[in-house]
């Protein structure tokens, strides 16, 4: 606890000296059994990004931000210098991503900041590399219709990925789900179309994460826009379900 109050005292003295003011936190945490490498596009500064298990981040946000989160998985440094993850990998060997996709599958975090406004949804529109929960503390729907609800996907896709969008490692072990639409690249599997009825992939992520963002068209639910949150806490690896 003593490292975190220290973090936080020194973010706020940083953003004391550099006149920035934001409006918005947010909290990363890693509850995973092994280290996660942080990645974003537009980067929001990702020159250190390895967290370490049950290492905790504080990341004051610009007041206006619209992009993707992710979190690389099994990243190491072969002899010649040069870095890759077995997830999410941003092919520039190098830890800091510098506004670049990853490799797919990828379980990305989507979010637009305005001042106090922020839009957040997990999307698993490119498959699934890793569970997370987004937990905004405080703030209301602006739309008014209540607290703002947190959105999650803790379940471990490992048990019921179809063969077909398996995404193995070099060892030939699980390390992700791909989408459908990523594999097959043809409209029916991409669901791009208003009303477009899920298939029975996107459907099976569906059961799994009811409140993540699975296809194209998916509006159920929607991205939610919450006003006035204190801060939004990303964990990753939260309390893992097994899925069925
Ligand atoms: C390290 O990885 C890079 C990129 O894949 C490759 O070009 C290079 O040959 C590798 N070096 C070694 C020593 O394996
Ligand atoms: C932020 O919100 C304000 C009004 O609330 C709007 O005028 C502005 O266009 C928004 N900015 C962005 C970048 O979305």
């Amino acid at each position: 606890m003593a490292n975190i109050f220290f973090l936080q005292l020194f973010v706020n003295l940083l953003l004391l000296c550099t006149g920035v003011f934001s409006d918005v936190t947010f909290n990363f945490e890693n509850l995973c059994s092994d280290s996660i490498w942080r990645a974003s596009n537009p980067s929001i500064g990702d020159l250190d990004p390895e967290l370490g298990p049950d290492e905790f981040e504080i990341y004051n946000m610009d007041d206006t931000w619209s992009g993707s989160i992710w979190a690389r998985t099994k990243c190491t440094t072969n002899a010649s210098g040069y870095f890759s993850c077995e997830t999410g990998d941003c092919r520039l060997g190098t830890p800091e991503c510098a506004d670049t996709t990853p490799n797919f599958p990828v379980t990305l975090l989507n979010f637009n900041v305005n001042q106090s406004i922020v839009s957040y949804q997990i999307s698993l529109i490119h498959g699934q590399n890793i569970q997370v929960n987004i937990k905004p503390v405080g703030g209301t729907l602006l739309d008014g219709s209540g607290p703002c609800p947190s959105v999650t996907c803790n379940m471990d896709f490992g048990n019921v990925c179809p063969p077909s969008l398996i995404s193995y490692n070099s060892n030939g072990a699980y390390v992700g789900c791909k989408s459908a639409c990523d594999v097959f690249n043809d409209g029916q599997h991409c669901c791009i179309m208003n009303g477009c009825q899920p298939d029975e992939y996107t459907q099976k992520f569906k059961q799994q994460c009811p409140t993540a963002h699975i296809y194209p068209a998916d509006n159920t639910p929607p991205m939610y826009q919450c006003k006035g949150a204190d801060s939004y806490d990303v964990t990753f690896c939260p309390a893992i379900g097994t899925a069925s």
